[in-house]
């Protein structure tokens, strides 16, 4: 009995948008109709845990108040124990820390709860998802990561895709209750295999804002994921 959502769902990482209008971007995948995005994905980067340097707390802040579409945050920070919390206190709709960068991750989990917002834990691709499957239980949604963290437009690294036909067996057979995301060279020609594997959401950066209609890129890319699905 598959539990995936009736429709894939598109998170649109704002990495690739222009930093200067960002309000208009995001309004640009927030149009009602098949169009709008499910998330907006806000990759928070301290130049610690990934060797590039974004945005921070009060953007988000500000993106809370002006967007329409829930604020997906991926912290690729340190020391996500002591900043995550906040993020899911300024509104963001799920908060996402990297596995190898908690300290206490069921501890923090509970903290994000708490602050009203879903708990994310995200893997790099060299990263094992057995580690952290007792871990799992305490999160919403597992971000696997399928490029190396810190920048966008990247090639996808498709081995990760063991690790979401596993996490998605575990949530089929009502092992853990996790939104399966994946992030990192999700286009076109990658959408389709990601689906097949079983990810429920799917984060794409310059295939979105790279594209002259954003929001048809999003149209676009749902079709395509609810296709090989259904297809499989
Ligand atoms: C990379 C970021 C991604 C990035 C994806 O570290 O986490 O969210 O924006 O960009 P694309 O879709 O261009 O690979
Ligand atoms: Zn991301």
């Amino acid at each position: 009995m598959a539990s995936q959502p009736l429709h894939p769902l598109i998170a649109p990482s704002i990495l690739s948008a222009d930093f200067a209008r960002l309000g208009e971007e995001v309004a640009a995948v927030a149009r009602d109709g098949e169009t709008r995005a499910d998330w907006v994905h806000v990759d928070v980067m301290d130049n610690h845990f990934v060797p590039n340097l974004t945005l921070g707390l009060p953007v988000v802040e500000s993106l809370r108040k002006v967007s329409e579409v829930p604020l997906d945050c991926h912290l690729m920070i340190e020391d996500p124990d002591r900043w995550a919390p906040g993020y899911a206190e300024a509104g963001a709709y799920n908060v996402t820390v990297h596995a190898e960068a908690a300290r206490e991750p069921v501890m923090l989990a509970k903290n994000l709860r708490a602050a009203g917002a879903k708990a994310g834990l995200s893997i790099k691709p060299g990263t094992p998802l057995e580690p952290h499957l007792d871990t799992l239980k305490h999160y919403d949604t597992l971000l696997v990561m399928s490029v190396e963290p810190g920048f966008g437009g990247q090639s996808f690294i498709p081995d990760v895709l063991e690790k979401v036909r596993t996490a998605r067996r575990l949530v089929d057979t009502g092992h853990l209750t996790l939104v399966v995301e994946i992030d990192g060279g999700i286009n076109a020609s990658t959408i389709e295999q990601a689906a097949e594997a079983g990810v429920d959401c799917f984060v794409a950066g310059s295939a979105v804002y790279g594209a002259e209609d954003p929001g048809r890129a999003v149209a676009a890319l749902r079709d395509q994921a609810a296709c090989a699905r259904s297809a499989h």
